[in-house]
């Protein structure tokens, strides 16, 4: 916590002599900014300014109507709590508002909410403190009836949020029912709050992909989250990495002090945040904030603060709140980290599906840690629209806390010789014109055969979440492409140990550790090896789905694309896809020679877990779910290693039958094939261990059944948009 770090925030600060005219001026002129920024932020989930400009804008304008109080209009950012209910969402009355929580950025200022609160309580009270990390992601209310979760709204204006169920039910965390212990009674209502969050590697993943789809990505995990999970197809969500952390919970029993409140959470089946602690005193708050600031850079997460909170739930009661904080507990901001420096030069990367993605080249500048000399522009865009020119002082920052990229451009420094950026017209590759596709962001490479494809492609090939050959990164690749030893990844299995040695660096120790580690990545599995191979359209996730379904490369290999596209979350365009490039008779020889090199061409039994209930089961679903739409429904189902069917025969296992099913229904029925609802569906679905439906149906503790929804979006809409299918053969020109 260093005092300096916090000057920023000391804007908000008045300097006597500004008349009063001109403040209340500036104040309007504020309202104005921070409700552009408000609608930026909570509804189009696109922030222009980082959290630290936005507070500093907020707490200026705090500052001056503390000076004029009867000037505050009441439509007035500040005497509301932020958020909206964006259009399309049904809305869902919170039972109790979802309140905010008031921001402190130093150690003085956390002293000052620890004396209010024990001078606001009776003389000589204990007063404990539960310190939990502060989540970077958004809040959520889930609604559980008599054990099963009904409901799930965003926070919106605190009010009124909207109602996201069908979307949660596709988050894992979040159970379907809750976990009550035998002998203990299911709760009839329980509000649990918490924070929907997307893992930094699970952010990354979705940007990648969104390059690759033309479309913009992401500025941060929690955009990412909010974007995600705020999307009118459940699918979309279904296909996204969400994750969530609980930290309140509101019931007919209240439990007396926070930390029970978290050992409930905990019981009933939900994750919390993962490092909590007690404390007595001011001096232990501010140890738990800084512990958490040196541990927080190593988590999977972003968590851009630390929340206090009076542990005794009587005196949180008697503290009560003001307005849209509670008064009992507070969140400690980390100061932004930001950078000032010199951008040197903008450069072109041409990635693995020939995308042009401009860099800039840093003076180099300390940033929380690391020295950054890169940070990325993400494209032509994003470099127009902030007018940032080569020789221009720039700040940066790091956005998932470990790319930095370029946030603004310090317009009062700019040199009369700033460059304007323009994107080449040609590939910095191979000289290949480079072209824009209508209502795509990203430029390609128009050379089907351009040398960078084969390279990336190889590096994709080795990384970690491919064939994961440890010791073959980008400057290995580099050095065997130079040396000519390698020109597709089937070369990389038949490297001799003489080969490597003729390579700069590469010593008998690291050339023996090269070549155990793609041995051992021949055991990859179908999943990973259609992932690696640079399928366009087929990701991490679309390789497991067409694993799973086919098990092995040969049986994929002869599937058509209406067979593929019959599969749940693959589509008709990763179908074409996938059919192009098997049907390239480079690709063939390709995975032949794959093959005789021993690859493992098969589906990882590992990888989904073989216990599950639904595990190698054909599914058929029909009629209407009371929650569930259909595509989420199947996507689960998939994820859990079930075949999903269009149709009901004798090899059928489950029949899922919704509000008006027919003739599937019927003749599942004269089979004999065993029918289960959408409650035995979700129940068996959460249970990871060897159960079956037949043993359990009508046997839970309390015999209640999930109560029917009311008022449900019908959330039938946009499904995201996939770039069209060109064909793709990354090694081809390597040939
Ligand atoms: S408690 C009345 N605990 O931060 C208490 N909030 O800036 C309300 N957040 O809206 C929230 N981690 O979305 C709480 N451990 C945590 C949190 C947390 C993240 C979010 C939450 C809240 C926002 C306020």
């Amino acid at each position: 916590m260093d005092e300096k770090d916090t000057i920023q925030y000391k804007a908000a600060e008045l300097k006597s002599g500004e008349s009063r005219e001109s403040l209340l001026q500036e104040a309007e002129s504020l309202r104005m900014q921070i409700r552009h920024h408000e609608y930026q932020y909570y509804v189009l989930d696109a922030p222009e300014i980082s959290d630290g400009e936005y507070d500093a804008l907020t707490n200026r304008l705090r500052a001056i109507e503390a000076l004029y109080p009867d000037e505050v209009p009441p439509d007035s950012p500040t005497q509301r709590p932020g958020g909206y209910v964006a259009p399309g969402f049904t809305q869902v009355k919170h039972m109790v508002p979802m309140l905010s929580l008031g921001n402190v950025y130093n150690a003085g200022e956390m002293g000052d909410f620890d004396q209010r609160v024990r001078s606001l309580l009776p003389q000589g009270t204990e007063v404990s403190y539960v310190l939990e990390p502060k989540i970077d992601g958004l809040a959520c209310s889930l609604i559980y009836e008599n054990g099963w979760l009904v409901r799930a709204a965003t926070r919106g204006d605190g009010e009124v949020g909207e109602n996201v169920t069908a979307n949660v039910r596709a988050i894992k965390a979040i159970p379907q029912r809750l976990r009550v212990p035998e002998g203990e009674e299911t709760p009839e209502l329980l509000d649990v709050r918490g924070e929907v969050y997307m893992s930094r590697e699970a952010f990354l993943r979705l940007n990648e992909e969104r390059v690759e789809a033309g479309e913009t990505e992401f500025a941060n995990p929690r955009n990412a989250a909010a974007g995600s999970l705020r999307q009118l197809d459940p699918a979309v969500t279904a296909r996204r990495s969400l994750s969530f952390f609980a930290y309140y919970l509101m019931g007919p029993e209240e439990p007396e002090t926070q930390e029970e409140c978290l050992r409930n959470l905990e019981k009933y089946g939900f994750t919390t945040p993962e490092h909590w602690c007690v404390a007595h005193t001011k001096e232990e708050i501010l140890r738990f904030i800084e512990e958490h600031d040196k541990r927080r850079r190593e988590l999977a997460y972003d968590t851009d603060g630390a929340v206090a909170k009076v542990n005794a739930v009587w005196q949180q009661r008697l503290l009560g709140a003001t307005g849209k904080d509670p008064r009992w507990a507070i969140a400690y901001k980390y100061p932004p980290e930001q950078a000032r420096t010199k951008l040197e030069d903008i450069v072109i990367q041409v990635g693995r599906t020939g995308v042009l993605t401009p860099a800039a080249v840093l003076t180099p500048v300390k940033l929380s840690g690391s020295t950054v000399s890169r940070a990325t522009l993400h494209n032509e865009d994003f470099i127009l629209e902030k007018d940032i020119r080569i020789g221009d002082t720039v700040i940066i920052n790091k956005a998932a806390e470990i790319i930095p990229e370029v946030l603004s451009v310090v317009r009062e420094l700019r040199p009369e010789s700033a460059v304007p950026f323009v994107m080449p017209k040609e590939c910095p590759e191979c000289g290949w014109a480079v072209a824009r596709k209508e209502g795509e962001v990203a430029y390609r490479c128009t050379n089907p055969h351009c040398p960078a494809l084969g390279r990336e492609g190889l590096i994709h090939f080795a990384s970690r979440d491919a064939m994961d050959i440890e010791g073959c990164g980008p400057a290995v690749i580099g050095q065997l492409l130079e040396a000519e030893l390698i020109k597709t990844p089937a070369d990389l299995y038949d490297l001799k140990e003489e080969q490597l040695l003729t390579l700069d660096r590469m010593g008998k120790k690291s050339a023996d550790n090269l070549l155990k580690a793609i041995e051992k990545s021949k055991q990859q599995g179908l999943d990973k090896l259609l992932f690696a191979l640079g399928i366009r359209h087929v990701g991490a996730k679309g390789g497991r789905l067409l694993a799973l379904q086919y098990k092995t490369m040969d049986a994929l290999m002869a599937a058509s694309a209406d067979e593929l596209s019959a599969i749940k979350d693959i589509g008709a365009v990763i179908a074409e896809s996938v059919v192009t490039w098997f049907a390239n008779p480079l690709n063939r020889e390709l995975v032949e020679r794959l093959k005789k090199a021993g690859l493992n061409m098969e589906m990882q039994a590992q990888s989904v877990n073989e216990n599950h209930p639904f595990y190698g089961k054909t599914l058929v679903f029909t009629g209407t779910m009371p929650t569930l739409d259909r595509a989420t429904a199947q996507t689960m189902a998939q994820d859990a290693g079930a075949k999903v069917s269009g149709s009901v025969s004798k090899k059928t296992d489950y029949v899922i039958a919704g509000a008006e099913a027919g003739s599937k229904l019927e003749k599942a029925r004269s089979l004999g094939v065993t029918v289960i609802d959408e409650a035995e569906f979700l129940r068996l679905l959460g249970n990871d261990g060897g159960e079956t439906a037949a043993g359990q149906t009508g046997t839970e503790a309390d015999g209640k059944t999930p109560p029917a929804q009311a008022g449900e979006t019908d959330n039938a809409g946009q499904a995201e948009t996939v770039s069209a299918v060109e064909e793709g053969n990354l090694f081809a020109g390597l040939e």
